[in-house]
């Protein structure tokens, strides 16, 4: 049976965040106009961003989706998994976090924000990361930083967030009936080395970035820093990548305790395949691969060189992209020395 409360917050699921009067709220639900009031006071205080505006009614915000660290650690430690959290309601760079907090010498960590004021992508690019509408989390491993065992533990991140998604998508899908069929919800693709996309919107990046402790005596570090948007922020994405990002949920949708069941996901996922220490999470990332198959355009870090067209023949046990020329002659490219655009 619903509490009055539970009722309300449906109603404003269900009117998609448009405006809807405490009249009619009161008339459809059965209900006093004061209790509505009051239900919306409730939610108001649990989190609920409500606008109400006279003459209009009220419209929903956002859904209290916040990040809580012990919702995080319960889903991780039920499942067997001891990873120490920390979470930050804000902070410039979880990836930095993590770094600071191995110099202090910690190991094997997650740095988990709501927002981040200095978020970074790779080749010193930023990453928007606003308040309440993502997940930006680093994970200090234990570890070496050999440069291919950092495109490994990438792709391994990427195959982990993957998992993840499949499995919210899954569990929103089995709660509310047939929305999780529309197109809005397909399957998320890997874009070689570091990129998750879900149509043809990059949903999220993944940076991993070694350093060397300086701490006397102490071993190399890895740290792989990932970026999921999943709501559409509130004033939208800045110019300059608004036609290339997207977000996890459809435009309206949005859910209690989402970001931190995926947040668990994640860590379960990723802790689970670096744990069980073997390589075939790659055939996974092959066969969740954008690319494979596909023309791409060659961005060369050199910028003496020019760019190039290939096909994409597949990638290498070591994560190293396989392209055939027009020439027919074939390459193996390494995410450090280039970018591809699918074209
Ligand atoms: C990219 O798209 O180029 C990579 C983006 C990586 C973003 C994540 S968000 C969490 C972590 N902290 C950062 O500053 N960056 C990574």
């Amino acid at each position: 049976m619903k509490t009055t409360k539970e009722k309300v917050l449906e109603y404003l699921k269900d009117n998609n965040r448009a405006y809807v009067s405490g009249q009619e709220i009161a008339d459809s639900l059965y209900m006093t106009r004061a209790s509505v009031w009051k239900a919306i006071k409730a939610l108001q205080n649990e989190g609920y961003e409500i606008d109400g505006v006279s003459n209009r009614g009220y419209r929903l915000i956002i859904s209290a989706d916040s990040l809580n660290k012990s919702a995080i650690d319960k889903i991780v430690s039920s499942n067997g998994i001891e990873l120490e959290t920390y979470l930050f309601d804000e902070t410039e760079s979880t990836n930095d976090r993590a770094k600071e907090l191995a110099e202090a010498g910690k190991r094997s960590l997650v740095v988990i924000s709501d927002y981040q004021s200095k978020g970074r992508g790779r080749r010193g690019r930023t990453f928007y990361s606003p308040k309440g509408a993502g997940l930006y989390m680093s994970f200090l491993m234990d570890t070496g930083i050999e440069a291919a065992k950092a495109a490994k533990l990438t792709a391994m991140a990427a195959v982990a967030v993957c998992r993840a998604i499949d499995r919210i998508l899954e569990e929103i899908s089995s709660n509310r009936g047939n929305t999780a069929n529309s197109e809005a919800f397909c399957n998320p693709k890997i874009k070689w080395v570091n990129d998750i996309y879900l149509g043809d919107k990059k949903i999220c990046g993944i940076l991993t970035e070694g350093f060397s402790s300086l701490e006397e005596g102490s071993s190399s570090n890895v740290i792989v820093g990932i970026g999921i948007n999943i709501y559409q922020p509130k004033d939208g994405f800045p110019e300059e990548i608004k036609k290339t990002a997207g977000v996890l949920l459809p435009n309206g949708y949005s859910e209690n305790d989402l970001r931190n069941r995926l947040c668990a996901y994640v860590i379960l996922e990723l802790i689970g395949l670096h744990n069980s220490n073997n390589t075939s999470f790659i055939e996974e990332y092959r066969k969740r691969s954008m690319l494979i198959g596909n023309y791409v355009r060659i961005n060369q870090f050199n910028e003496n060189q020019n760019n190039k067209y290939a096909k994409v023949l597949g990638i290498d046990d070591e994560c190293r992209l396989m392209v055939e020329y027009d020439d027919k002659k074939t390459e193996y490219l390494s995410s450090g020395e280039v970018s591809v655009v699918k074209y």
